[in-house]
Parts: structure tokens; sequence; C-alpha cells
């Protein structure tokens, strides 16, 4: 009998572990992969590609290699245990050239169609339509494995931030965001705080002025790096651990592993703490979180309930950031670290300048004038001066800047290259918001 034919949809790792399999079962398999390189998504490229998800030049994978490897090809021991992207790209060519799949590839060659034959309750077999270079051709195939991944298209909620339509900053999706270069000196509000959203709120607090990172319900923080310096999915995901985790309830584990994560950095204290349990969530992991959080380069916000033309306005957020709430020597504990949680809330007359927390470059420059009118007037004259300097700053502001951009739209406007690919909006951005989701 002629071995069965099969189609399989991405040469990312799952459709080149998909290929593996079906020659070990004696199969003929092809492999029909949209763009000209195997890796799916680890392979980082400058600028975005349609229909393969884009990653930024940073990233580091929050799987051990002792974990993620294919079992039958280990990765070679002078990798990092959490490797680069890069690496990731390494591992997948020698495993594509060691098992001899590259032959069984046709890059450039996007699946367009899958349907059933006419006679598929006899057959069981399929037709796959496929376009190259403008061409389409259609096969018969007795199975299709689909591997063509689950973070390809952006998702932008844009109807979620009301007024960002006269918001006159850039935003962009992190899967457009390619390096941290472009929002050297800006100050940034990263909004998410999944694995993307922490990692770019990190790196961004390198060079950025000011990072903002906007939460709607916090998350609990792993890390890589867990005790003797081992990696923690090594330490912790084990048969062992899977036999406690089948005996107790998930609520005592959520107890034991959350006492541990507060034990690190106290989530309520850094404005994280979730209401949702530790295991009821995809974990987020970040090393160096905390350590941004502490030197006040990343600053923890509430949701944003807003935008206006210049700034974000955050939900049920006073204006100053509960800095260390104690006397400076008292001896004791900060309630909260520069991070505003729910916890601790400054009095109302104490917040009230510039009526919200203001995010652009622009607006800083109002806050620091409201600021200092603050050490010398009286409430009520802080009230009048801060409104009308509000007011005529923000007139100039707006006069010295160029009209906004027309391309200002999602996915017209992104970095790349060190630059944004539309000057005039970049010219007119003083805030970039990173809206970050997968979902
Ligand atoms: C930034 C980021 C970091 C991540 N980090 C981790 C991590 O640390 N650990 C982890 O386990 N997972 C991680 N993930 C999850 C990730 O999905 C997996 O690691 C893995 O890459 C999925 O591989 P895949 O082959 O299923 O999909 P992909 O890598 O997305 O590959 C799909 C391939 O299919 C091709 N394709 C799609 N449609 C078609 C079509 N119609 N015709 C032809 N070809 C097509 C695409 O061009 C692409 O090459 C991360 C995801 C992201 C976005
Ligand atoms: N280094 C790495 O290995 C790495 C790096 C990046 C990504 N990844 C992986 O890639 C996948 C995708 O991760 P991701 O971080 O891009 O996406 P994600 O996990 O889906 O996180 C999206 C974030 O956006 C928030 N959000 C969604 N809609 C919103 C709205 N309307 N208003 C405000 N906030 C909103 C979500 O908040 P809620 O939680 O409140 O919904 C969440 O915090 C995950 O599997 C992740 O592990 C890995």
């Amino acid at each position: 009998m002629a071995p069965r034919r099969v189609a399989v949809i991405g040469a990312g790792a799952s459709g080149l572990c998909a290929l593996k399999c079906c020659l070990d079962e004696g199969l003929e398999p092809t492999c029909f992969e949209r763009s000209k390189d195997i890796g799916g998504l680890w392979r980082f490229e400058e600028h975005p590609e349609d229909g393969r998800a884009s990653i930024y030049r940073s990233v580091i994978i929050n799987t051990s290699k002792e974990m993620m490897c294919f079992s039958d090809f280990p990765i070679p021991e002078d990798f990092p245990n959490y490797m680069h992207n890069s690496k990731i790209m390494e591992y997948f060519r020698m495993y594509a050239q060691h098992f001899d799949l590259l032959r069984h590839i046709r890059f450039r060659t996007s699946v367009c169609r899958v349907s059933k034959r006419p006679d598929f309750a006899s057959s069981g077999q399929w037709e796959v339509v496929t376009e190259s270079e403008g061409k389409q051709e259609a096969a018969i195939f007795d199975a299709v494995l689909v591997c063509s991944g689950h973070h390809t298209n952006a998702h932008l909620p844009l109807s979620s931030f009301p007024g960002l339509e006269k918001f006159e900053g850039c935003y962009l999706h992190s899967r457009d965001y390619k390096s941290p270069q472009p929002f050297f000196g800006k100050r940034v509000v990263v909004v998410g705080i999944g694995n993307s959203g922490i990692d770019i709120a990190v790196e961004l607090s390198h060079t950025a002025k000011q990072v903002f990172l906007s939460t709607r319900r916090g998350s609990w923080v792993l890390y890589r790096v867990a005790d003797n310096g081992y990696p923690f999915d090594f330490s912790y995901l084990s048969r062992f651990m899977q036999l406690i985790h089948n005996l107790v309830p998930t609520s005592i584990l959520n107890f034991f592993m959350e006492w541990k994560l507060n034990a690190r950095f106290d989530h309520t204290l850094y404005g994280l703490k979730p209401k949702h349990g530790v295991l009821d969530q995809h974990p987020t992991v970040n090393d160096d979180l905390p350590n941004r959080i502490i030197s006040g380069r990343v600053r923890v916000k509430p949701n944003i309930q807003e935008f206006t033309e210049t700034s974000a306005i955050f939900e049920d957020e006073p204006v100053i950031s509960c800095k260390l709430q104690n006397k400076p020597g008292s001896g004791q504990k900060p309630q909260s670290i520069s991070a505003p949680g729910k916890r601790v809330r400054p009095e109302k007359s104490s917040v009230d300048c510039s009526g919200f927390v203001l995010y652009s470059k622009r607006c800083v420059v109002v806050h620091g004038l409201v600021s200092s009118y603050l050490l010398s007037l009286s409430w009520v004259r802080l009230g009048i001066g801060a409104h009308l300097q509000l007011q005529r700053d923000t007139e100039v502001a707006r006069t010295a800047l160029p009209s906004p951009c027309p391309s200002r739209q999602p996915g017209r406007c992104w970095l790349g290259d060190n630059k944004w690919s539309c000057s005039l909006c970049c010219a007119a951005a003083d805030t970039v918001t990173c809206l970050v989701n997968h979902k």
C-alpha cells in the first residue's frame, strides 16, 4: 500500500516535530510554510510579517531548555538554560538538519483552504488548496495537521479606551514592538501585564524617561531563577509535584505558592496582587520587574479610564504616588512601594493639582508647575492657578506640535530599525501606548 500522505500546515516548533513524527511513522508528509524559513514566531525579523507571529528582538524564552527540548534531540550542553530567540532558532535548524526535514517543506506556500473530499465518508481524504507566487494548486491528502500557531493576529481592543481617537501620541500593539531605542527619553504607558507587557515595560525602563505599567487585575509574577539558582520549571514541574497537585486541592496549592511568591516580593506592596489564584491563570514570568518597580523606573497603575489629547487617565487613581508612607528612619516597613495599590490611598486633598495623572511629557511640565504652587499657595489659589496654568501650557504645547498624523492607525504606525515608520507621527508623539494582548 502506498504511504499515506499528510499535509502539515506551518514549519514552526509544532510543524517541525509533526513532520518528524510523520516520517517516524512511515507516512509521506508535505509541510507548507507561508514564509521563507522555518521557526515560526521564534524567527525574529525587523518588520512584522502578515500571517506570522512577530516577536521583539530581546525575547528570551521562559521555558528552560531542560523542559522545552524535543525528547529525541537534547539541546546542546553549552546552550544556556533559558535561550534567546536566536539560540532557539539555532536549535530548530539543528533539529531540521539532523532529521533531514527541509526537503519536505515547501516555503513561501500558503494554505488557503482545506475541505473534505466528496467521498470523505469512505476515503477520509482532504483537498488542500495552496498558493505560491500567485498560483493556486489543489492536492489530495489523507490527513492534515494544522500547526499554524495561535499568536498570529494582534488583538487591539481600541473600544476599551475612550478618547484614544483624539490622543496625539502614538500607540501600537506588542506585535509591532521591536526594540526600545525609539522610546528613548519618552514617557510610555504599557497596557497589560502578560509576559509581553512585563518584558516590554522592563526593557523600556532602561531607556524611557518613565514607564507606567497599567493593569486592570494584576498578576502573580513567577521567576526563571528559582531555589539554588535552578530553573523554576525544572524545580517545580516534576512527577512528584504532579502527584501532589492531584491529591491536594488547588486552593491550598495556590496558598502555598502565593506565600512563596510573596516571600520574594509582596505583591500587594508592589500594586500587583490579583484576585485570582496563581494557578488559575497563565503564568507571567519575570525576574527583573520587582527591581524596576522598587527603583521607580516602572510605576504600576490601574486600568486606563480614558485618553485625552495628551494624557492617559487612570481609573480610581489619585495623582500622587504613594511612595514610602512611613517616616524615613522610623524602622517601620513601608506600606507601598512607589506603586499605588488599592490598599494605600493618600487623602483626596493631596491629589487635586492637575486633576488626573497626566502622562505626556508636556503635561509633566504642567504638573511640575502646579506642584511648585503647592508649596507656596493656599488650596483655593492652587485650584484656580493649577487650572489656568494647565490650560495655558496645554495650549502652548498644542500649537507647537504638528497636526496629528493622518496615518495614526493600528498597524500603520509601527517601529523598526530604531525609527518610526511614520516620521510625522513620531514628531507628534510624546507618549506611546503599547497595547498588549494576544487573546
Ligand atoms: C512573544 C512570545 C513568547 C513566547 N514564549 C514562550 C515560551 O517561553 N514558552 C512556550 O512554551 N511558549 C512560548 N510562546 C508560545 C508559542 O506559541 C510557542 O512557543 C511556539 O512558538 C508555538 O509554535 P507553533 O509552531 O505552534 O506556532 P508558530 O511558531 O506561530 O508557527 C506557525 C507557522 O505556521 C505558518 N503558517 C501559519 N498559517 C499558515 C498557512 N495558512 N499556510 C502556511 N503556513 C502558515 C507561519 O508562517 C508560522 O511559520 C511564546 C509566544 C510569544 C508570542
Ligand atoms: N518571554 C517570553 O517567553 C514571552 C514573552 C511574551 C509573550 N509570551 C507568551 O506569549 C503569549 C501571549 O502573551 P501576551 O502577554 O502577549 O498576551 P496575554 O497573556 O494575553 O496578556 C494580555 C494582557 O493584556 C491585558 N488586556 C487585554 N485586553 C485588555 C483591555 N481591553 N484593557 C486592558 N487590558 C487588557 C490582559 O489583561 P487581563 O489579564 O485583565 O485580561 C493581559 O494583562 C503567552 O503565552 C505568553 O506566555 C512569552
